[in-house]
């Protein structure tokens, strides 16, 4: 079972939101999941249509006392398919202070060792939703978990007290001596304003690898959901929020820890050339964000770079001839090696607030398994979309808000089965 804790110290960042709709999505592809509601606001429980106040047990029968831990699947309740809950109440606030006699290590270790007492194979999952501090629930989570998510929201500012938090985890770990995954997820984005797209950019730059790709866009059907005890998957199947936590899931699911989305493909390295600090800025937050010194031309098609990294490559092995007439969207890719190998793509827009690629590739999720960057240039706005492939021929279509188009600078394109146009991109 994997036991992730949504953590932050801040209110309002989208714990509860997270929480409960990864549940759902995650549930909806089929996983058995326990939701649990640690924080005494009860606001996940209601958000999956539970009243706390009638609710006769909850997880304060589990946390209270030394012999709770074998009360947890007392206290559970099946709230959807695949979908469980652990409900709260407001008496869970009066734990901190029922338990302030006791051992530091006893109070903090009571959900872990409930947990610990499930059936084997009950849940694949388990999503604590914490309470916005860092109290003897928060670190019943964070002993329990083996993963963290971070929600960061980017229409305020995110990053302060994060790095407070992200010591206290890391004295935690070392303190009970058990590793602990942390990813950062970026929610309540608008695109539309230049702040929360600034904001992003600097919890990517700041944070890099641990950022999950998805984002969750601001969308108002995710309060309505919550507001009607339900989750959006269930309440408006096609709104973003909806779209967005199923993105989510599919990650989640794919990068358990050890089993990350890139570690099944071996990056080579492609190239002799070096990015120098003097790079485009593009070029240094696409290598802040990944290990791009593997693959510095691909995130470089407008300098010399490129033209020095194609110079460099035999003709005959590459569609230099096409490549150097297509615009700047089109692939780079080296001729060395039949490893999978860094492509990048990118789509320029003014108006669009969100960019997605899907194709073969990932199965044609939105994003999944990709790396994104957004730059501004003017007021154009590029998405740089980072795609490890091995050769072969693949299609795809950019997701621009949510409506699925063909590649606007790539003339390769195909017509797809299901209608409109695909587009072609080669990789040798
Ligand atoms: N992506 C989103 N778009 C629109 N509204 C959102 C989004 N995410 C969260 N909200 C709304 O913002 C409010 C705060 O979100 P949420 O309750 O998930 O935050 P939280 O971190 O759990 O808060 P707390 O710290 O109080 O527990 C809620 O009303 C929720 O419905
Ligand atoms: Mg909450």
């Amino acid at each position: 079972m994997r036991v992730i804790a949504i953590v932050n110290q801040k209110g309002g960042c989208g714990k509860t939101t997270t929480t409960v709709n990864l549940a759902a999505a995650l549930a909806a592809d089929g996983a058995r999941v326990l939701v649990i509601d640690i924080d005494p606001q009860a606001h996940a429980t209601l958000a999956l249509g539970i009243d706390p106040e009638k609710v006769n047990e909850n997880l304060y029968e589990v946390l209270a006392e030394p012999d709770g831990p074998e009360y947890l699947q007392e206290i559970i309740l099946k709230v959807g398919e695949n979908l469980d809950l652990a409900p709260s109440g407001i008496v869970l606030s009066a734990l901190e202070q029922k338990l302030a006699s006791e051992r530091v290590e006893a109070r903090t270790e009571r959900l872990g060792a409930a947990l610990d007492s499930l059936p084997e194979d009950t849940y694949e999952y388990a999503l604590i939703d914490c309470p916005p501090n860092v109290g003897v629930l928060t670190f019943n989570a964070l002993r329990a978990a083996s993963e963290v998510i971070i929600p960061l929201e980017t229409s305020r500012f995110a990053m302060h007290g994060v790095e407070k938090l992200l010591e206290t985890i890391a004295l935690l770990t070392e303190r009970i001596g058990h590793d602990l995954t942390v990813r950062i997820l970026t929610t309540l984005y608008d695109g539309r304003t230049r702040f929360s797209r600034a904001t992003l950019a600097e919890i990517r730059e700041s944070f890099k690898d641990m950022c999950f790709d998805t984002v969750i866009r601001l969308n108002v059907k995710l309060r309505e959901a919550a507001g009607r005890g339900r989750p959006i998957a269930s309440f408006a199947a096609s709104a973003n929020g909806a779209v967005d936590h199923a993105a989510l899931a599919v990650e989640v699911d794919a990068s358990a820890p050890g089993a990350s989305l890139d570690a099944s493909a071996p990056v080579q390295p492609q190239s002799s050339l070096e990015v120098t600090p003097e790079a485009s800025p593009l070029v240094q937050s696409a290598q802040l964000e990944s290990s791009l010194e593997a693959s510095s031309e691909t995130a470089q098609p407008e300098s010399s770079l490129e033209v020095s990294s194609k110079a460099a490559q035999p003709e005959s092995s590459l569609e230099v001839a096409s490549e150097a007439a297509l615009p700047e969207s089109s692939l780079e890719a080296t001729p060395e090696a039949s490893a999978p190998r860094e492509v990048v793509v990118r789509f320029r827009d003014m108006q669009a607030n969100d960019v997605r690629i899907a194709g073969d590739f990932n199965g044609w999720v939105p994003d999944k398994g990709v790396r994104s960057l957004i730059e501004s240039e003017g007021q154009t706005r590029v998405w740089t979309k980072i795609l490890l492939l091995a050769p072969g021929t693949y299609q795809y279509r950019y997701v621009v808000d949510g409506e699925w188009r063909a590649d606007p600078e790539n003339p390769e394109v195909i017509s797809s089965a299901v209608g409109g146009r695909n587009s072609v991109l080669v990789v040798r």
